[in-house]
């Protein structure tokens, strides 16, 4: 039987499986070391960091909701310094592969976020995160405008220089996501994270009032997966050269392939890991499996499949 060639890259970085862990399910991957090795897997994307430490939002943060999870952190972290010496620094000596992800008030503090990681060592690629829904002036969802995306994405293409790998994480909350994915590009990114959470709420029937402390939160979990798969297919078939990292409620190496066939290089598994921890090698054990059963000989032949003419169909 032949061998499968499951490598695969996001701009010029080379990762040796397909599957990374979504930014912010599994912060520095310290609790997921426990269950496997964390180089078995495509690379660890970390929380989104900021300049400075941040308490994130009121409590409660987390609501369940049918076939998915509602969850309004704001972005809790230690900030840029203690990430450094702690997080980064355990990460690199695991030999894990690393995408940091980064988040930003501002354009400028994304900027100068990308100046405190330039030239670290041991970092894969930079996810630029413009797409949290936890935030209290949805202003600051960069995301969900044209021309302040594009000022994030172009201030830290400018300050990071033009070795490290820019994926620019978006938020399916817009009209048109093919026309944001083709303006960061434009500006610097050299591939797409797809997707970030879908705003959301949940009253709650006995007090009769919102459930989240933050009111409303980010939706992940199968309940979103055809809205990533949408947006996955719409932004390949219009930038096919894109890579893109693609994440929304796969539990199962038949969602990781789905998104793939809609043209996802990599795909982030979040949710799932919280109620498996182990989910990430079960997801990636699986989509090798159907990969060799469909008669693929690497993963690169099996990205965007679900766009070529009937008569490919195998
Ligand atoms: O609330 C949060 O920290 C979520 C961040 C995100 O979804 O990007």
């Amino acid at each position: 039987m032949s061998q499968l060639d499951f490598s695969t890259t996001l701009g010029n970085a080379w990762f040796p499986t397909p599957i990374f862990t979504a930014s912010g399910c599994a912060s520095s991957g310290k609790e997921l070391a426990q269950f496997f090795d964390l180089r078995d897997m495509g690379a660890i994307v970390t929380k989104s960091i900021m300049s400075k430490p941040r308490a994130g939002r009121a409590t409660p943060r987390m609501a369940e909701t049918p076939s998915g999870m509602l969850n309004s952190i704001g972005l809790q972290g230690p900030g840029i310094d203690a990430f450094l010496a702690n997080d980064l620094a355990w990460l690199v000596e695991q030999k894990a592969r690393i995408i940091v992800s980064i988040a930003g008030e501002t354009a400028e503090e994304f900027a100068s976020l990308a100046r405190r990681l330039r030239g670290v060592a041991g970092i894969s690629a930079l996810e630029v995160n413009i797409s949290c829904p936890n935030v209290e002036n949805r202003g600051m969802v960069f995301a969900c405008h044209l021309e302040s995306a594009q000022n994030v994405i172009e201030g830290v293409r400018r300050t990071i220089g033009g070795d490290l790998p820019i994926i620019a994480k978006l938020s399916p909350d817009v009209t048109d996501i093919v026309s944001i994915a083709r303006g960061v590009v434009d500006v610097g990114a050299d591939g797409l994270a797809l997707i970030n959470t879908v705003l959301g709420m949940v009253i709650n029937p006995i007090t009769m009032r919102p459930q989240l402390g933050g009111r409303t939160g980010g939706l992940s979990g199968p309940a979103i997966r055809p809205i990533a798969v949408r947006a996955i297919f719409q932004v390949h078939e219009a930038l096919p050269k894109v890579p893109i990292l693609g994440m929304g409620g796969v539990s199962s190496g038949a969602d990781a392939f789905e998104l793939i066939m809609a043209g996802a290089s990599g795909v982030s598994v979040g949710t799932a890991s919280f109620g498996n921890p182990t989910a990430i090698v079960k997801i990636q054990n699986e989509l090798r499996q159907i990969l060799k059963d469909k008669g693929f000989t690497s993963l690169r032949e099996a990205i965007g499949f679900a766009h070529r003419p009937e008569s490919s169909v195998r």
